[in-house]
């Protein structure tokens, strides 16, 4: 598997994987998408195992000090093998080279794998933003700080390769 900065040739396989991964008004549309691979202030990765063949991909956004992860989302066969963390990891690094000092993001508070996955890598609850999905979906939202001494873990610099960055 290797991480890379998106480009739009990646756009098909990241609207496959959003509508295998997401339903009804939670799933976002390519025009969605491609809002986030134009803005300047984002970072999309997507993990490719075989050429052409997105298996999760992420999205962020740094404004000032704060860096919000909008979207990460990995195929359901390749779950639990740390593919999201990977994702997490690399947009920590962007961030931080652009000065960014902490991560926020929303998560719906039902949304048990995705909670557990930010709890695993640092994140705390932060605030409650009530009905934030649709009526009776709130948001949780979840922070952490991302220390002076901070670098991406040696387990996870073979995803990324020097000459993709
Ligand atoms: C949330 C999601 C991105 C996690 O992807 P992943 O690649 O499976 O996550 P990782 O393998 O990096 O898991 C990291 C840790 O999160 C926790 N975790 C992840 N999924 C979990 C689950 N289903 N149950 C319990 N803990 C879970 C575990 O602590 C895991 O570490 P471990 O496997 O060593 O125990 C994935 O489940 C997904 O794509 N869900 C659908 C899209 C979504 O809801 N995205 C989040 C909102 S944008």
């Amino acid at each position: 598997m290797i991480v890379l900065v998106a480009t739009e040739e990646h756009l098909p396989g990241i609207a496959t994987l959003e509508a295998e991964c997401f339903r009804g008004p939670d799933r976002w549309s390519a025009a969605a998408w491609e809002e986030e691979l134009a803005a300047q202030d984002r970072l999309v990765l997507v993990a490719q195992d075989t050429p052409g063949r997105v298996i999760a991909a992420a999205t962020w956004q740094v404004v000032l000090e704060t860096m919000d992860l909008h979207r990460i989302m990995v195929t359901e066969s390749r779950r639990r093998e740390g593919i999201a963390r990977a994702l997490f990891l690399g947009g920590l690094e962007w961030g931080k080279s652009l000065g960014a000092t902490q991560v926020l993001l929303e998560v719906d508070h039902e949304n048990a794998p995705a909670l557990a996955a930010y709890q695993s890598w640092g994140l705390r609850p932060l605030a409650r933003r009530k009905d934030y999905y649709g009526s009776g979906r709130d948001a949780l939202v979840l922070a952490t700080v991302i220390d002076d001494d901070w670098s991406l873990p040696d387990d996870v610099q073979r995803f990324f390769p020097e000459d993709k960055r």
